[in-house]
């Protein structure tokens, strides 16, 4: 493969600066304005202003892109997704804004457990070739890397089926997916009166093969209230340790429940949602290296105000990263670009914190920062370009795909015809 000459930048976003951000620093966006890259193979060979870029050994004989003043980042990385799982559920949306609640849905066997029924009817085949579909749509998106995570399935064969089309996903398409074992969703209805029998089974069973397997890196918990409580999730969780399974937690989503608290207990990668958090526990998260991921596209689907406490996690000094959450049940997205929009209106973070949530401080989140989340030399060509003059214009065009080019490891992966 020739090296690569990208130019013609109006704004380059290197987001090189301290991993992981917090407080003031999770503005640096390490802006350099008529900035060049150069891409040798998968790798970026150099970053910098375009005049001495130019000037490299490499930059005369490479392809050259000229970008027209567009806005150059590093590919998003979202760290949050329940990527495999058996279609829509439109009706339940439907019923919501006819006044049903979430939690009321999932009272009636709806919700999560709706599609646990699906998943578990549903060939691997075909959840694959779902997957594949959303997978093209998030690079088209500009999302280079993300995590996926199981808990559809939530019996033996169904977990194994789930992490088996992730194996295959990660050798068949280009994005990077990290992978999450989530056993610990919520109870399937074979255990509905036997609660801590189920997580004692997904702790003793389940997770030592899963770990010996090598096929997750991680293990979640939903820990809150209509799933586990902190006893329980503490049990999956340690077990996920002590195998090597580093944890990560849906924590304070619906009601407060201590889950925040586990995760600093247990220095979890992250603790997601995070809705419901006191003072305390801000003070707690702020002092810890746990990852505060939020997920606006939740609150937003649900059509209620967002109460994640994002300003006052960043002013305390928390490690705040942001993720689209995609899942059939609360938030049907695969596109960063709304969740910064979120972010910005919803939350009140600015622009240049959001870009920092949604780049460097999930990949410190997926322990992926030496290897993408910013453009530096030597790491990964995971690059997102927009068609955008001001990276302030990408959360500030709602809903509309700005992402005009989106590089995996050197390669055009969006559009896929050639512009
Ligand atoms: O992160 N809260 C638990 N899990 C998902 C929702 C899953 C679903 O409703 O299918 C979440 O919001
Ligand atoms: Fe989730």
């Amino acid at each position: 493969m020739p090296d690569w000459l990208i130019t013609g930048c109006s704004e380059l976003l290197t987001l090189r600066g301290p991993i992981p951000r917090r407080g003031r620093a999770l503005r640096e966006l390490g802006i350099i304005r008529d900035g060049a890259i150069l891409v040798r193979d998968d790798r970026i060979a150099a970053v910098g202003p375009r005049r001495r870029i130019e000037r490299l050994r490499g930059a005369r004989r490479a392809e050259k892109l000229n970008l027209d003043g567009r806005v150059v980042l590093p590919g998003f990385v979202d760290s949050h997704t329940h990527l495999i799982f058996p279609g829509s559920r439109a009706a339940e949306y439907e019923q919501r804004i006819a006044g049903a609640t979430y939690e009321q849905i999932a009272k009636s066997g709806g919700g999560i457990l709706s599609s646990v029924r699906k998943l578990r009817a549903a060939s691997a085949a075909d959840l694959k070739s779902q997957a594949h579909k959303h997978l093209r749509s998030f690079a088209a998106h500009g999302t280079t890397t993300l995590e996926a995570k199981t808990g559809y399935g939530l019996d033996f064969a169904n977990e194994l089926k789930t992490l088996e089309i992730m194996r295959e996903l990660r050798l068949e398409q280009p994005l990077d997916i990290a992978t999450t074992f989530m056993g610990g969703h919520v109870v399937p209805p074979e255990y509905r009166k036997r609660p801590n029998d189920y997580a004692d089974l997904v702790a003793r069973i389940w997770i030592p093969y899963v770990a010996r397997t090598g096929l997750a890196q991680y293990c979640d918990v939903f820990c809150d209230r209509g799933a586990f409580n902190v006893r329980q999730a503490e049990h999956i969780l340690a077990a996920g340790l002590v195998c090597g399974l580093t944890p990560r937690i849906h924590a304070e989503q619906l009601a407060h429940t201590g889950a925040a608290r586990l995760a600093v207990k247990l220095r979890a990668a992250s603790a997601d949602h995070l809705e419901k958090i006191n003072t305390a526990d801000i003070k707690a998260l702020a002092k810890s290296d746990v990852v505060c991921t939020l997920l606006p596209g939740c609150c937003f689907h649900h059509g209620i105000p967002h109460d994640a406490p994002a300003r006052e996690l960043i002013d305390a000094g928390a490690i705040v990263a942001l993720a689209t959450d995609f899942n059939p049940g609360t938030s049907p997205t695969v596109n960063m670009q709304m969740i910064l929009s979120l972010a910005c209106t919803q939350l009140r973070m600015t622009p240049a914190e959001a870009i920092v949530a949604a780049t460097i401080n999930p990949a410190f989140s997926l322990r992926r920062n030496q290897r993408t989340g910013s453009l530096e030399p030597g790491k990964i060509a995971d690059i997102a370009i927009f068609d955008v003059a001001d990276y302030r214009e990408i959360p500030y065009y709602f809903g509309v795909n700005t992402c005009w080019m989106t590089i995996k490891r050197g390669a055009i992966i969006h559009p896929r015809q050639p512009i």
